[in-house]
């Protein structure tokens, strides 16, 4: 490895990470940039055709009203899906957020549909509701669909690909406000410094961070993207930027060891889930009664669906299974062409879980004949699916509470408590239920309301060029580090001065597994538990200033690495600050297990002090918009 070549990029908005959300704020960035005279740049750590959560494609939108009035679309309103969505989250959410997804939601599936995506239509002509919110596709080629849109919007020119974005930049003169970001070519020996006047952090999740439950064959199949690895909670912790309910995790009930989701199971072919003696456990509902009034909303919310899966395991009344067989029979009584059926199943998982249909190939299973297992997955942070960790973002004017107008230094759409930086779908906290079509939506608001910023507020960053100095040292440090100590041994994965990110991978996994209230406690932690994790993790933390590299591969896991810890110290230190367990089936709380309305009917938030190496945790009102 040379002296990486220095690039500098200058713009006006720069987004990191081309993912949904990031592809959306491209999108209609680039239409209000061009009547400004703005230039707007996408950098994504892979190839945006193929990047991000949506990588493999999807069969499903999962956030589509149908508000248009017109019969095909169907008739919900954004304030039904405000009321399903907080519900879903036990009583807190951000409704002015959710509201504000809801009603511009539509039309960008209206979108997604004239750039090519099939959705599932019946004969009329009319949409195919997999769900109340959900409409089936045929997704394979979902991210390449709205890939190709991107790029035409802002310009091929305009999207700088393999970058792994490590840190943003603050303006020299203004320790709070952004200035740009810093990352490496995954390919070459290229360092970059991009100066902006807006940043929007797009970056997705955080996945892996706790063990996952696949092991030695199967290591790495999990069931959301392995590629989102907190860049963007950590790089915005790191400026300063308030966080919301980093407590919060979405601990997905998937089909066993393949996660095939069970979405399109349980609404679209109305499939139910059995213990080992066949009994439909969801009508046990004296397992969730403690859990009033949240128990008896209707769909039963996410985390307590889980729970009732967990005292059916913890309970000895396992394997649990999804009776697809059963499913498929009735549906053939009613009529149904049982070839047509059986293809839309296995295109159910070829759109967007390919390894499920491979797990059922390889396992013998006809899904018309036998069950499948199901099982809860390891823990995931991110705010676009039923989970609802991230940035404390600015609302629409017009509908954000005067309570959370008076956080915010500045009132922009999704705007972080740093100036000019934005924070959209799971980076943007507190408004989940998001997912494809939200997040993109998510990304268009934040889009428009940064070029809104720029030309009201007319910032004019500069940047500490003895920062990004310091920053480029630190970032290829991981190189010189294994240089000067790979002769202390015979074996380069056994050093006593170095460690490999994939060695401290595994030691975060397991303190989290262990302390933090990760699968193998069957999601349980307590105040002590989770004040030996943060021990824990202030030694790994001291040890990772060791992290050596050996290629640029293995530097870009390193930074993924430094992400997901401060990631993972943000959860903990959440999960200490709320005392009661507010989501059962996502996580308990021993020491106080029962739900406290009274108490903690609010958001949890927090910010880092990176000076002083310092948290503030605080509660933020839940204000409650509809009725
Ligand atoms: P992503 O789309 O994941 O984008 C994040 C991007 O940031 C990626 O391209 C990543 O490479 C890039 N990135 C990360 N770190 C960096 C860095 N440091 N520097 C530069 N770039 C970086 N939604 C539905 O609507 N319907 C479904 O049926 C559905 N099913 C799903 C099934 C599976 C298996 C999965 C994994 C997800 C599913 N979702 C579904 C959810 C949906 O994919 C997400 O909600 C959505 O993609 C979130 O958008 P995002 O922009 O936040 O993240
Ligand atoms: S996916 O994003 O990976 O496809 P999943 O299969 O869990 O997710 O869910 C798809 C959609 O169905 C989401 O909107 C989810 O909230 C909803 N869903 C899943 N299971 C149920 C259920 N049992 N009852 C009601 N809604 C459900």
């Amino acid at each position: 490895m040379g002296e990486p070549e220095v690039k500098r990029v200058e713009t006006d908005i720069l987004i990191i990470g081309g993912g949904f959300s990031g592809c959306g704020a491209a999108y209609e960035a680039a239409y209000w940039a061009k009547a400004a005279g703005l230039k707007v740049t996408l950098v994504e750590k892979a190839a945006v055709e193929r990047s991000g959560a949506v990588a493999q494609g999807l069969s499903a939108i999962n956030t589509y009203m149908g508000m248009s009035g017109k019969a095909e679309y169907g008739q919900n309103q954004p304030e039904d899906f405000v009321k399903y969505v907080t519900t879903d989250m036990m009583g807190i959410a951000r409704e002015d957020l959710t509201y504000d997804i809801a009603r511009h939601v539509d039309g960008t599936v209206h979108l997604f549909e004239k750039w090519g995506l099939p959705i599932f239509k019946d004969e009329n002509g009319k949409y195919i509701r997999e769900g109340p919110w959900q409409l089936l596709i045929h997704g394979e080629s979902y991210k390449p669909i709205i890939a190709e849109a991107t790029k035409m919007a802002i310009g091929e020119e305009n999207i700088y690909e393999r970058i792994m974005i490590t840190h943003l930049l603050m303006d020299k003169n203004d320790p709070k406000r952004v200035a740009g970001a810093v990352g490496f070519s995954v390919r070459k020996d290229e360092f970059y410094v991009f100066k902006a006047k807006a940043v929007i952090i797009a970056t997705g999740g955080a996945t892996l961070l706790f063990r996952p439950r696949s092991t030695g064959e199967g290591m790495g199949r999990i069931w959301y993207a392995v590629f989102n690895t907190g860049s963007g909670y950590a790089m915005g912790i790191q400026a300063g930027a308030e966080l919301t309910q980093m407590e919060h995790r979405f601990i997905p009930f998937r089909y066993k060891d393949g996660y095939g989701p069970v979405g399109a199971w349980f609404l679209f072919f109305k499939c139910t889930a059995t213990n080992a003696y066949g009994e439909e456990y969801i009508k046990k509902t004296e397992t969730i009664a403690q859990y009033e009034p949240y128990a008896s909303a209707t769909p039963t919310p996410t985390p307590l669906r889980n729970h009732q899966f967990l005292v059916e395991l913890t309970e000895g009344r396992g394997p649990v299974y999804m009776r697809t067989d059963l499913a498929i029979a009735k549906l053939k009584e009613e009529g149904a062409d049982l070839k047509h059926l059986l293809n839309e199943a296995w295109e159910d998982f070829l759109d967007m879980t390919v390894s499920q249909a491979l797990l059922w190939a390889a396992q013998n299973i006809d899904p018309a004949e036998s069950p499948s297992e199901a099982y809860t997955a390891e823990p995931y942070i991110m705010g676009s699916h039923s989970g609802c960790s991230g940035f404390w973002v600015c609302g629409p004017e017009d509908v954000m509470p005067e309570e959370y107008k008076k956080t915010f230094p500045l009132v922009y759409n999704r705007m972080t408590t740093v100036k000019g930086l934005f924070a959209v779908g799971d980076n943007a906290g507190a408004n989940p239920h998001k997912f494809s079509s939200g997040s993109f939506t998510e990304g268009r608001l934040a889009g428009k309301a940064a070029v809104k910023y720029i030309v009201e507020q007319n910032p004019t960053p500069e940047i500490d060029e003895a920062k990004v100095d310091e920053l480029k040292e630190l970032i290829y440090r991981p190189f010189k580090i294994f240089e000067e100590n790979k002769n202390a041994s015979t074996r380069e994965d056994v050093n006593p001065n170095y460690l490999l990110p994939k060695q401290a991978l595994w030691r975060l996994q397991k303190i989290m597994d262990e302390y933090a209230a990760g699968a193998t406690t069957w999601y349980k932690t307590n105040e002590k538990m989770l004040e030996r994790a943060l021990e824990l993790l202030q030694m790994l933390k001291e040890d990772c200033e060791k992290l050596a590299a050996r290629d640029l591969h293995e530097l870009l896991r390193c930074w993924e690495m430094h992400h997901r810890l401060l990631t993972a110290e943000a959860h903990v230190r959440h999960m200490l600050f709320r005392q009661e367990t507010r989501w059962p089936g996502y996580y308990y709380r021993t020491d106080y297990p029962k739900i406290d309305d009274d108490n903690w009917k609010v958001f949890v938030n927090s910010t880092y002090d990176a000076e002083k190496d310092e948290w503030t945790l605080t509660k933020r009102p839940y204000v409650q918009l509809v009725s």
